[in-house]
């Protein structure tokens, strides 16, 4: 064979690569209003950036038949390109493919990505659309996965891992995306379940559909798997690319820094009359955070789920900053299990990630509740306190209105190591609320009183006065300073450059012990 002719054959062995499971599994997939695995990747990456490996890989399986089923990549196509021009990773699971289900082939092409994203500091994205295990290689397949995931505990913290489910994604196989930072679903083609409506049925005898059993809007409200929903294939991958404008590239780099014209020194003059005079009416911490950040930068995360606490990513002057806030709109800003698991979860991603964090503080305490108790409100709630502890990265707390009790310390408080705690003029620093205070205090004094309405009212007037605000706090230096409301993101910008070498360290150990 000439030269020519060998690169002749290359290219059409090529071609045939990219012909997948064939056309018609191809418009299969397209009916069900999926992209292929191919073109997905081709939307995600920088135009023209994509450098594949491994498209000549087939499976070594003989059983079945198989020998004489051999397809060129084997069902996931994996590679390197950019976005927006920086380096990323990439595999995408073909379900034209044997269902673009894993063989152990597939699985080591899929580990040379992980192994080379651990090696070079680059983040992988994983497009998974898989009947799982390939059920002809049996245990074989089922080491593959395991390889896998080995693989993405290594390379937790080290680089972020990013997993989108946009199709099947059941039984161990969900393990892979549950292991790494974030997990994009896409509403009505895709699930994941551990086991299927069928084996459901068999098992509690309950009859549920794939949606409601492990569909997207499921996994974002309920369990809180589910980071980022998407309407379809194009909208997921375009929100993958927004999130990965705020991610560094691994755990020893500064995220990307992004010019804007926001001016540093912006005063929020809408934030002097944001709180209310009533303690017990909420308002919208979402228009406080879209207040001090860079415009137009916030991207939250697990937005539908334990919806009392708002965790995402901004830019303040420039630089990707984590947000940690609660919501007074949703129980009243209480925190509870969910709210405590999605909190320590993201703080925990910041930390690695070296992303300051700014909190920003309405808590009236931890939920109460029999349901909450015997769930273990202890143990969750004291994530949250372990993953604020342990953050080394530069804290800045503001506390809008209510910090009370176990709340106050939780929230980042001085005494967990927060840099710097403002407090708004309009802040209740205390062990807890007006109401129950007095109550407890003074319940003798009330009932023994010939009108015990009046004292009651005269003593939480004079409670309100004397705790419920900033300068008890202030005046131990708990906080750093009380300050209006219109100066916050100057006071945060300017502490932010100020804590920009902050440098901390944790005790010297294997690993600590977090109550999971
Ligand atoms: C081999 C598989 C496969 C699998 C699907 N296919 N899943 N081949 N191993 N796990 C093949 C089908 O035989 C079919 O081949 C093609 O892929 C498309 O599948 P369809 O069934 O026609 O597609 P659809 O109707 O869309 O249904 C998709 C599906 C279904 C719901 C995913 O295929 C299914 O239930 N598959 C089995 C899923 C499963 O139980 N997997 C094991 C999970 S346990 P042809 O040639 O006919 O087109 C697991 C453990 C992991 O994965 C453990 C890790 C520790």
């Amino acid at each position: 064979m000439s030269t020519k002719e060998k690169i002749e054959e290359l290219n059409k062995l090529r071609e045939k690569a990219k012909e997948g499971g064939g056309k018609e599994k191809v418009e299969k997939q397209h009916k069900k209003g999926k992209l292929t695995a191919r073109e997905r990747i081709e939307l995600l990456l920088d135009p023209g950036s994509f450098d594949e490996f491994d498209r000549f890989v087939t499976h070594k399986c003989y059983d079945f038949g198989m020998e004489k089923k051999k397809i060129l990549g084997d069902g996931v196509i994996t590679g390197f390109g950019k976005i927006k021009g920086r380096p990323v990773l990439v595999f995408s699971q073909d379900f034209t493919v044997f269902g673009g289900s894993l063989s152990y082939a597939y699985a080591e092409k899929i580990c040379k990505i992980l192994d080379l994203a651990m090696q070079n500091g680059v983040p992988v994205i994983g497009l998974n659309d898989s009947g799982g295990a390939r059920i002809q290689e049996g245990v074989v397949s089922l080491a593959g996965y395991a390889e896998i995931f080995w693989r993405n505990v290594m390379a937790s913290g080290v680089i972020p891992q990013i997993s989108a489910i946009m199709g099947p994604c059941a039984g161990g196989a969900v393990y892979s995306p549950a292991l790494t930072d974030f997990i994009f679903m896409v509403e009505k083609t895709s699930y994941m379940f551990i086991t299927g409506p069928e084996v459901v049925k068999a098992v509690t005898g309950e009859v549920v559909s794939f949606e409601e059993l492990g569909g997207a809007k499921v996994h974002a409200e309920k369990s809180g798997i589910a980071h980022f929903t998407a309407k379809d294939d194009r909208e997921c991958i375009e929100k993958i690319k927004d999130l990965f404008e705020y991610l560094p590239l691994n755990n020893l780099e500064d995220p990307p820094y992004m010019e804007n014209d926001d001016p540093e020194d912006r005063i929020c003059e809408e934030l002097d009359g944001i709180i209310p005079d009533d303690p017990n009416i909420p308002y919208d911490m979402k228009n406080v955070i879209e207040s001090i950040t860079d415009k137009g930068t916030f991207l939250e995360v697990h937005e539908e789920f334990a919806q009392n606490i708002i965790v995402g990513f901004a830019r303040m002057a420039g630089r990707v900053i984590g947000i940690v806030a609660q919501q007074p709109m949703v129980l009243a800003g209480a925190l509870d299990i969910d709210a405590s698991i999605k909190g320590a979860r993201f703080i925990r991603f910041c930390d690695a990630f070296n992303i300051p964090l700014i909190i920003l503080e309405d808590v009236p305490g931890f939920l109460p509740g029999v349901e909450q108790e015997h769930r273990g409100i202890i143990k969750n709630g004291a994530k949250l306190l372990y993953a604020f502890s342990e953050a080394t990265v530069p804290r800045i707390t503001v506390i809008t209105r209510k910090s009370y009790g176990g709340a106050y310390c939780v929230m980042s408080s001085k005494q967990i190591r927060g840099d710097i705690n403002f407090a708004w003029p309009t802040a209740e620093i205390a062990v807890m609320g007006p109401e129950g205070a007095v109550n407890i205090n003074f319940r003798k004094e009330i009932e023994n009183s010939d009108d015990p309405e009046k004292l009651r009212q005269k003593l939480l007037k004079e409670y309100r006065e004397k705790f419920a605000n900033p300068y008890v706090a202030a005046s131990h230096g708990y906080i750093d300073d009380v300050i209006e409301p219109r100066e916050t993101r100057k006071k945060i910008i300017n502490s932010l450059k100020m804590l920009e070498n902050k440098s901390a360290k944790l005790p010297p150990k294997k690993h600590g012990n977090i109550p999971l």
